[in-house]
This record gives C-alpha cells, structure tokens and sequence, in this order.
C-alpha cells in the first residue's frame, strides 16, 4: 500500500461529505477519491450494458473492461465512462438507488478495492464513503465519520434539488435516506459504520465551512498539514 497519507472521511448519504471532502482536498493540496462515484458508474455502466446489478460476479468482472476516468476540476468532480462523460448520469436519484444495491456484493467490492487505493499517492489523499476508514484505507492517520440528522440531511437535499428547478418532495427524500440508510448500515459486507478510531463529527448544525475547519483542525494535530 502506498506510503502517502490518507484522510478517510465516511457516512451516510447526505451528511456533506462530498462538499466537505473536496474542500479539505482543496486545502490540503491533496488528492481526491469520491468512492460512491465509482459505485454510481458502475451502476450507470449496469444499466448501459443490461447487466443485473443483483449479479455481483458478472459486475465484478465488468469492473476491469471499463475506462474509468476522474478529473478534478476547480470546485467538482468529472467523470467519464469509457471516453463519456457520465459527471450528472451518476448524479441520479435512479443511480444512487441502483449503487447502493450493487454494493452489497463483497466480489465487487473487492475489485474496486485496488482502484480505490490507487489514489493514495503523495502528497495525500482525501477519501470519502462508507467503508474508507474500516476497509480500504484502515492505516488512515485521520478517519473522520461525518454525519447528520436524517430530517437535517433531506431538507438540504431538497434545497440542492429545489436550486436546480427539481420540484421534489421533502418527504420522499427523506423516505429515500432512510432506505439506503437502512441498506448501506445492514450489509454484510463492509456496512457502513465508524471505524473504532474514528472522529465524530455531526455536521447538523455546522456550515460546510465550519466543518471543514473542525477536520483541518484534526489534520494539525496530527501533523498533516501542508
Ligand atoms: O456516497 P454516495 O451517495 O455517492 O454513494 C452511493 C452508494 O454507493 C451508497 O449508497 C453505497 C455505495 N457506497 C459504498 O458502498 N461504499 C463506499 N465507500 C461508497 C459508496
């Protein structure tokens, strides 16, 4: 495994990772690995390709034919698939529904493992999801577990949709986190939780601002600043 520190940040969907994650990265000067984006391709090259995402060997064995390509641009990740870019595909409510079933497979989630450590390269990472600190990067000097109050994350979920002229409702926002809450918590294979080290930050009443100067302040005591 690569000599480059890792900060692992994890939690459910919702909680701020993705903004947060990418800020620390930012401040930091880091590398950045959004791992749900790499279940989301798979899910959106499952449903390219007409593969089952209830059949976790066929998916597996996919993983290796495809191009998979992250691009950092100034404040967002790009994705492509195979040479397209598939950065709002797997941004999808469809998509998220679809990843977080298919992450149940442990065959899976075993070929992306070395994917996922591939991005640990100097001078650091920054790796959110749900299974970075327990699974993929357990020597991470800092694991964070980021989370929030499920009633906190769907109303910024609906501000998000609501911003970009999606008329959704609260409601079956909030139905929607507690499924995949409930999905990604009780699988067999690496389920979402804190890893024993782990630090807990609720970011429910905390501006992303707030909470990434709460895990850069982590960062420096533990000597990982630039
Ligand atoms: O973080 P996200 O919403 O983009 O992740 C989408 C799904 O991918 C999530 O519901 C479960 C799965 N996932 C996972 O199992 N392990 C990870 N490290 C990241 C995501």
């Amino acid at each position: 495994m690569s000599e480059a520190p890792v900060v692992t940040i994890d939690g459910p969907g919702g909680a701020g990772k993705g903004t947060v994650s990418l800020m620390v990265a930012r401040r930091l000067g880091w590398h950045y690995l959004d791992s749900g984006a790499l279940y989301r391709l798979v899910a959106v090259a499952a449903a390219r390709d007409g593969l089952d995402i209830d059949d976790g060997d066929a998916l597996a064995r996919r993983v290796g034919q495809l191009r998979i390509e992250f691009h950092l641009l100034t404040d967002a990740l790009q994705v492509q698939l195979d040479g397209v870019d598939v950065t709002a595909a797997i941004r999808e409510e469809a998509c998220a529904r679809s990843a977080s079933r298919l992450a149940v497979h442990a065959r899976l989630r075993s070929v992306l493992l070395p994917l996922q450590r591939a991005f640990a390269r100097p001078p650091g990472l920054v790796a959110e999801g749900r299974d970075m600190g327990t699974v993929v990067f357990p020597q991470a000097p800092l694991k964070v577990f980021l989370t929030a109050s499920v009633e906190q994350r769907a109303r910024r979920r609906w501000l998000q949709l609501s911003a970009a002229g999606v008329d959704a409702s609260l409601d079956a926002i909030l139905d929607e986190l507690r499924r995949r809450d409930a999905q990604d918590a009780s699988r067999a294979t690496a389920p979402l939780r804190p890893a024993d080290d782990a630090v807990l930050v609720d970011s429910s009443d905390l501006t992303a601002d707030e909470v990434c100067a709460r895990i850069l302040g982590h960062c420096q005591e533990r000597g990982l600043t630039v």
